[in-house]
């Protein structure tokens, strides 16, 4: 076993980013082994981590991966993840052909013409939350102020939920993805679980028209899916519906605030046509890779790269890395606005790949957009080192922003 080899296998994953913009420094060695290694998650178990953007592409549309957590060899991140491995998550965690069942009635909801009919009432969000911002004064936590709150209001009106429940949402899907115990997380799930058996009952007595009445009233009333898939439905949707896109605004300002010149750059181009926000989402999505380990497991060998991937191995993909693949991208440490090639599988790639990524791209757009255009003198209120991030075990963003204009 070469030294190289040997440093290999003590990685462990995920670990704490030291900077919330940049992969951890700790993977560091992996770049050289990419596009697979091996690491070791909580439990000691040794699985595949996949660092190329190529092998990425290719394995994330691999129908010998699966990603049904209720395999038992599925790998977990962290002791709160595999407590929830016990019941089934729609979408993220089915395969084929049930996955595509689930998918396409949920489809024409996300589309980009739907989308881009909301666009004016997220716009409307948007001003409504920037103008108690402003009006309330400097300094404001730009977390609860702004990034939570558009994208919860958001979700909450395309599911048809109330907006006025959203502390409780929030505050369960806090626990879930964050803690702080390992019994906590299924009593989180457990709770938002009760919580929307009790709102199908209100609906069913009291329709309304967001995409949740829509599944009631045609899916359930016709046996297409039952309650229970109902409920996971909506808890996949509401919390994957407002965490990312919440974590995506507060770290994607951050950024900025921390690049001058492409904040410069970005606010003069606010406006020309074409404008250059869309490519700034997309470059955003790239370089901050929030959702940083998706998992499977594999179901058959597979041959790979050199490697056998065994079956019942855990695969996990650190978008991190895999989005700043020197293979495919120049110079992948700077954020440019400019990059020819604007993939990057910040949203996943294959049939898992993000339902929500035209909602959530609208949203990230007219957000940071707006901002920085009514609050040219937005700058953090705080020592950039003292603002508090999130951990690497869990999608990545900033737990307060401190911000003053
Ligand atoms: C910038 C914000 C977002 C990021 C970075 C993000 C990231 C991701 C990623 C990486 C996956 C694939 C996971 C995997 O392959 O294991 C995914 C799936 C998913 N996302 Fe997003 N997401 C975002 C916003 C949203 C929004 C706004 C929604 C709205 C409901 C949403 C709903 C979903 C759903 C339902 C899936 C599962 C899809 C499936 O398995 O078919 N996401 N997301």
């Amino acid at each position: 076993m070469t030294e190289s080899t040997k440093a290999m296998q003590t990685i462990s994953f995920p670990q704490n980013r030291s900077c919330p913009y940049h992969p951890p420094t700790a993977y560091a060695p992996l770049r050289e082994t990419r596009p697979l290694s091996r690491v070791n998650l909580f439990d000691g178990r040794s699985v595949w981590l996949v660092t190329g953007q190529k092998a990425a592409r290719e394995l994330l549309v691999d129908p010998r991966l699966s990603a049904d957590r209720q395999h038992e060899a599925f790998p977990s991140p962290t002791e709160r993840f595999a407590r929830l491995n016990d019941r089934r998550i729609a979408l993220l965690g089915v395969d084929d052909p049930e996955h595509n069942a689930q998918r396409r009635m949920l489809i024409p909801s996300f589309s980009v013409k739907r989308i881009a009919a909301m666009r004016p009432r997220i716009q409307e969000t948007v001003d409504g939350l920037l103008d108690t911002m402003i009006e309330q004064g400097p300094p404001a936590d730009l977390v609860s102020a702004f990034a939570l709150p558009v994208p919860s209001m958001v979700i909450c009106a395309l599911l048809g939920v109330p907006y006025a429940d959203h502390e409780f949402f929030e505050e369960q899907s806090r626990r879930l993805l964050r803690g702080p115990a390992a019994e906590d997380t299924q009593r989180a799930r457990d709770e938002l679980d009760a919580y929307f058996y009790a709102l199908i009952d209100i609906k069913r007595a009291e329709p309304g028209d967001g995409l949740l009445d829509e599944l009631i009233q045609e899916q359930l009333a016709s046996g297409a899916l039952d309650r229970e898939e109902v409920v996971r439905l909506a808890s996949i949707l509401l919390i994957a519906g407002h965490e990312t896109t919440a974590n995506m605004i507060s770290l994607g300002t951050f950024t900025l605030l921390q690049h001058p010149d492409r904040l410069a750059e970005l606010r003069a181009g606010l406006r020309a046509e074409p404008p250059l926000m869309p490519a700034a989402v997309e470059e955003l999505l790239r370089f901050l890779s929030i959702a940083d380990g998706l998992l499977r497991v594999a179901k058959e060998d597979i041959e790979f790269a050199g490697s056998t991937i065994r079956a019942d191995d855990g695969v996990v993909f650190a978008t991190s890395l895999i989005n700043r693949d020197d293979v495919t991208y120049e110079e992948p440490e700077e954020l440019d606005w400019h990059r020819p090639d604007r993939h990057h599988v910040a949203f996943g790639f294959g049939i898992h790949q993000c339902l929500g990524q035209n909602l959530a791209r609208t949203e990230m757009e007219i957000a940071l957009g707006t901002l920085f255009e009514r609050l040219p003198g937005l700058r953090l209120a705080a020592p950039a080192q003292d603002i508090p991030f999130k951990p690497g075990d869990t999608i990545q963003g900033m737990l307060e922003l401190p911000v003053t204009w």
